[in-house]
């Protein structure tokens, strides 16, 4: 099923904001026309920050999007319907360096404004990388958290971006 998008302004964009991310899940998504990747994501939040709408991501050095991450300027952060769970699922299972996971998904990337984003999602923020650094061991205040999520060493890194555009399907 694909939805008609529309462009809205950031003011329409509600939610929980403890759920969004921890319950529905999210694809972050970049690339350009030579090649794209995406990734689900449970933890990130949207607010506000320095005058903007902002998301905030948090991502795994191993992860393949990674690369196309830092090598653009923007990416976007896509919810979908419960209907797409299995697909959420399978894309944050897989590694688009071991199979073309975006096609084997059955979901279809669409470009706005250069940005890649898929045409299924009810909700799509088109984000601009403001900040990027990578989380530290010594910053963390319970060190629990180091010992519990990164037994590997392998600290995410925290981007927060502006939201540009929202794009919600129309209901
Ligand atoms: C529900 C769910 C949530 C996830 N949340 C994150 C996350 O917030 N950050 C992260 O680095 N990886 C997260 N992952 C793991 C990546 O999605 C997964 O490793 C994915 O296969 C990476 O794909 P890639 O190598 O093609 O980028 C999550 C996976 C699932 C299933």
């Amino acid at each position: 099923m694909q939805h008609q998008l529309k462009k809205q302004s950031i003011d329409e964009f509600t939610c929980n904001p403890v759920n969004q991310f921890d319950k529905k899940w999210a694809l972050v998504t970049a690339g350009d026309a030579s090649g794209v990747n995406t990734m689900t994501i449970s933890w990130g939040a949207v607010g506000e920050l320095w005058g903007k709408s902002v998301t905030f991501t948090f991502i795994r050095p191993q992860r393949y999007t990674k690369q196309f991450i830092d090598r653009q300027q923007t990416y976007s952060v896509c919810f979908f319907d419960e209907a797409y769970r299995e697909e959420l699922s399978y894309l944050g299972r897989v590694s688009g360096k071991d199979e073309d996971k975006i096609r084997n998904s059955g979901l279809t990337v669409a470009f706005v404004d250069g940005t890649p984003y898929f045409e299924q999602a009810q909700t799509v923020l088109i984000c601009k990388k403001l900040y990027s650094q990578k989380l530290e061991k010594e910053a963390f205040l319970a060190p629990e958290i180091p010992q519990k999520v990164y037994a590997g060493d392998d600290y995410h890194t925290m981007y927060i971006s502006e939201i540009l555009s929202l794009y919600q399907a129309e209901r």
